[in-house]
């Protein structure tokens, strides 16, 4: 009996490492991202820790407001392990987002990270979907000082209410977390997904599957 509960106890114990060793601690103090070596690992490989410097830890300019003269009137500044190369192996990235008045930050996952979203300036209405069957939208409305979280995996979206710009700042779980943003990656996938796929997708008309497909 003894025996069967610590056998019980080492599956839960290795299972609970499994869940955690997604983006695992890091083993040594940092390892800087170089993306020159050719080696091939889950993320990048380290750079000489001995040749690191101050700036492989930093990055400037979060102070500027990104151009939201786009058709869906809004501009992530991402601050990833593509920015700050010491981010690497760390599982924690940010970014600026910048909303002209009623602009969209269009509906898109981060495939490998959870969000939580700080209002700097304005007002926003922040949305997440929930997956099937229930597909439940859940949203609400954000003005200045106010955080919210887009779960993992999850499709989400923020609009500005219109008052102004709006300023946030985002802090994923992830260095590297992706952006599967919905419009582009299904009506403007390369090549094409076939019209006949996406109308019955859809349950539209062809000749609405090819205007969408124009516009991405
Ligand atoms: C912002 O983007 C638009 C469209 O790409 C461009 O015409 C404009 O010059 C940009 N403005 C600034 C200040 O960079």
């Amino acid at each position: 009996m003894a025996k069967n509960i610590l056998t019980l106890c080492l599956v839960a114990l290795t299972l609970c490492h499994l869940t955690i060793a997604f983006e695992p601690k890091p083993l040594q103090d940092f390892c800087v991202a170089d993306p020159t070596s050719p080696a091939r690992v889950n993320g990048f490989a380290c750079k000489n820790p001995m040749l690191v410097q101050a700036n492989d830890f930093f990055f400037s300019g979060l102070n500027i407001a990104g151009n939201t003269s786009n058709p869906v009137g809004s501009k992530v500044t991402p601050v990833t392990v593509a920015q700050l190369p010491g981010l690497n192996t760390l599982g924690i990235a940010m970014a600026r987002v910048d909303y002209e008045p009623w602009g969209v930050n269009p509906p898109h996952v981060h495939p490998r990270a959870s969000e939580i979203l700080t209002v700097l300036e304005g007002s926003l209405l922040a949305g997440f979907v929930t997956s099937n069957p229930e597909n439940r939208l859940i949203t609400k409305v954000l003005h200045k000082g106010d955080a919210f979280v887009f779960p993992m995996g999850l499709v989400h979206f923020q609009r500005n209410m219109g008052y102004g710009k709006a300023v946030a700042i985002a802090a994923l779980s992830s260095q590297n977390p992706g952006i599967i943003t919905i419009a582009n990656t299904v009506f403007g996938s390369n090549p094409s997904i076939a019209v006949e796929v996406l109308a019955k997708a859809f349950q539209v008309d062809k000749n609405i599957v090819d205007q969408l497909q124009s516009k991405f």
